[in-house]
């Protein structure tokens, strides 16, 4: 395998999905756009890529992508205001990520995600990678990736990231079977994207962190378009277990789906809770609003 031990110094992060389920504010700007507080999702993915030490970027967009690429540009004009007028921690806040390179590849159509990682080949070469979806948030304290990686080094082979998820939720997910290694380590034997109930391997669903051997991309060519008509990761994942050794791990931590519209909410009100400048106002605004609802849910209950 010559790529064991090879440092992991890149992330992909796929950014060219239509978005369609937060229409119709992603008609025109992305959705990796949309803030949690005050930093858009992608940006919380950057974050968790370089507390594991990665500095290279290369983001897969498309069609109205545009905003991504300026956010993580330089705004000079931007700059010498905050400048002028003594705003350093915003100066601070608009340039954390200036040591990190950003390479940006254009999917010309949303055909899936396994043909927006294949987008990426000519960048990635013959290097392993992550693979960040930043509708998947992962709160700073989690040491997922981190985690990944270090399964990523001890075995040479790609490793995916699990949760276990309620049976009636498998249907959204890439679900696995495989036989459990050690605690948490599962060896990956069969994967289905979006089951039906009944035919759910097992309650292990797939979620967007993965860990990639660059032999994913000979995988990806030539698939023929898979569930919902599109190229999927999940199936090229599929031939490379057939192949060689692919790792799960579970994780047991908080993740959000910020695609989804309850998870955005979820994450906005656990994120602003845990901001130090809002958290008062927040919580006595929300202690309102639940007593309101418990006020609102006693008086149906009296009638
Ligand atoms: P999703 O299915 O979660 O995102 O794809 P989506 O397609 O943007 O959103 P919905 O389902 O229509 O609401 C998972 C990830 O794969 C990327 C998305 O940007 C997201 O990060 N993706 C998906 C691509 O880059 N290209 C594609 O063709 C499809």
């Amino acid at each position: 395998m010559p790529e064991k031990n090879t440092k992991i110094r890149k992330a992909l992060l796929p950014a060219a999905g239509l978005g369609t389920r937060f229409l119709p504010a992603t008609k025109a700007s992305p959705k990796e756009m949309l803030p949690i507080v005050d930093k858009p999702l992608i940006e919380y993915a950057v974050e968790e890529a370089e507390a594991c030490g990665i500095e290279e970027f290369v983001i897969i967009t498309g069609k109205n992508k545009r905003a991504i690429e300026d956010h993580f540009d330089i705004a000079y004009k931007l700059e010498n205001t905050l400048r002028d007028k003594g705003q350093v921690e915003l100066l601070e806040a608009i340039n954390r990520h200036r040591n990190s390179d950003f390479a940006y590849i254009r999917q010309g159509e949303p055909l899936g995600l396994g043909h927006a990682i294949s987008c990426a080949r000519p960048f990635v070469k013959d290097e392993p990678v992550a693979i960040l979806l930043s509708d998947d948030i992962i709160p700073p304290g989690e040491s997922l990736l981190k985690d990944m990686i270090g399964l990523y080094e001890e075995t040479g082979g790609p490793v995916i990231a699990l949760m276990r998820v309620p049976p009636e939720e498998l249907h959204r997910y890439g679900v696995i079977k495989g036989t459990e290694l050690r605690e948490g380590v599962y060896e990956i034997t069969d994967l289905v994207e979006k089951p039906a109930p009944e035919d759910a391997p097992s309650d292990l669903a797939i979620i967007g962190r993965y860990i990639l051997t660059p032999d994913i991309f000979e995988m990806l060519d030539g698939l023929s378009p898979g569930s919902g008509g599109e190229i999927q990761l999940t199936d090229a994942l599929m031939a490379l277990a057939g192949r060689r050794k692919v790792y799960g791990l579970i994780f047991g931590g908080t993740r959000y789906d910020a695609g989804d519209k309850l998870g955005f909410l979820k994450a906005t009100v656990d994120f602003a809770l845990a901001n130090g400048a809002l958290a008062e106002g927040f919580k006595k605004y929300l202690f309102s609003t639940v007593e309101a609802l418990n006020s609102q849910r006693g008086a149906k209950v009296d009638k």
